[in-house]
């Protein structure tokens, strides 16, 4: 069974399964299960207080339903495999020409593909209607399509300016993206019947330690992901009333695609850089924190760093 499915206070072994049917006011809860466990949140009774499992209804499938953006590379694929093997089903988008359709394959059934570019209304609103019809609903997006470039703002030794396209491109997929699929996912998510604690949806985003402290060249690329940092918290709180987190991850430096065609040398430098652990996250650190902000319902409106405590040099 998976985290998803119960939620982890305490040792493996003091772990309960999520398994209410029915909350404080006989509302829709986990089909699974009997044991249930006496529900406390928000009472005054005796012993911690049980988080409301509002992800819970997940094994078997159709459990939580979630939209992986960029799904099919990187920290994405990571994200869309971790939720398919605790029993979510995952609608991937990725553009036409990724490695979706392949990778969606793989993860079975529960996995659908969803070619798009999420600057687009119609692209995105077609991928959202996949996860309608094929999966019945909407609780998780996780926004993890980007790109990067590296260019100096002007390069006075080659006397050469930063494009303006390339800087719009870079915030386009980036920031407008990243809103583009939130907005739409937003509206897809408050169809949900709320939990017993209100709770419809979660859209997490990705930016990076770029958004604090970008490095020599990452003008549109900082700027983009200082965008998304910016609006976690309007966006939540715009959202609060629907019962729809937005939480923010900026990772430090993962071994993905991204980095995989830098030389050895170079990735083991950079992952001296990192304090501790000294290495290069593996994506499935991120998909990790996905799961994490997913059951806990408390996280909102917040940026959470995810790098070891790395902060890059200029
Ligand atoms: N890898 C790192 O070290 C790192 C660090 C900080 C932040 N990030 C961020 O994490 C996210 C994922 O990065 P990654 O390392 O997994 O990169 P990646 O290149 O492996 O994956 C990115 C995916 O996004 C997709 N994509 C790009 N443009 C798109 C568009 N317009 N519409 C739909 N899909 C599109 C690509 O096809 C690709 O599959 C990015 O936003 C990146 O900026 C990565």
């Amino acid at each position: 069974s998976g985290l998803l499915s119960f939620t982890c206070w305490g040792s493996r072994k003091g772990r309960r399964k999520w398994t209410r049917r029915t909350g404080p006011g006989g509302e829709r809860g986990c089909p699974h299960g009997a044991s249930a466990p006496p529900q406390s949140w928000g009472s005054a009774s005796a012993g911690p207080p049980v988080p409301p499992p509002w992800l819970c209804p997940l094994s078997p499938p159709p459990g939580l339903v979630a939209l992986v953006t960029g799904g099919s590379s990187g920290l994405g694929r990571a994200t869309a495999e971790r939720l398919v093997q605790q029993g979510a089903c995952v609608v991937l988008l990725d553009l036409p020409a990724s490695q979706g359709a392949k990778v969606a394959a793989e993860l079975g059934d529960n996995c659908a593909f969803a070619p798009a570019d999420v600057t687009s209304a119609k692209e995105v609103e077609a991928a959202l209607e996949v996860a309608k019809k094929r999966f019945g609903k909407l609780e998780l997006a996780v926004n993890c399509a980007g790109v990067g470039i590296a260019v100096k703002t002007y390069n006075a030794k080659k006397d050469k300016v930063h494009e303006l396209e390339d800087f719009q491109r870079v915030v386009n997929v980036n920031l407008v993206g990243t809103f583009n699929v939130t907005r739409l996912s937003a509206r897809l998510m408050s169809q949900n019947p709320p939990d017993p604690d209100g709770h419809r949806g979660l859209v997490v985003n990705t930016a990076s330690v770029a958004a604090f402290e970008g490095q020599v060249g990452q003008a549109a690329y900082s700027a983009s992901k200082g965008g998304i940092v910016g609006m976690t918290l309007p966006i939540a709180r715009d959202l609060a009333p629907l019962g729809i987190r937005v939480v923010t991850i900026a990772p430090g430096l993962f071994s993905t695609p991204l980095l995989a065609g830098l030389p050895e040398r170079v990735r083991n430098f950079l992952g001296q850089q990192v304090p501790f652990p000294s290495r290069l996250g593996h994506p499935g650190e991120f998909a990790h924190l996905v799961q994490a902000l997913a059951e806990n319902p408390m996280i909102n409106g917040e940026v959470v760093r995810l790098d070891g405590a790395l902060r890059m040099q200029p």
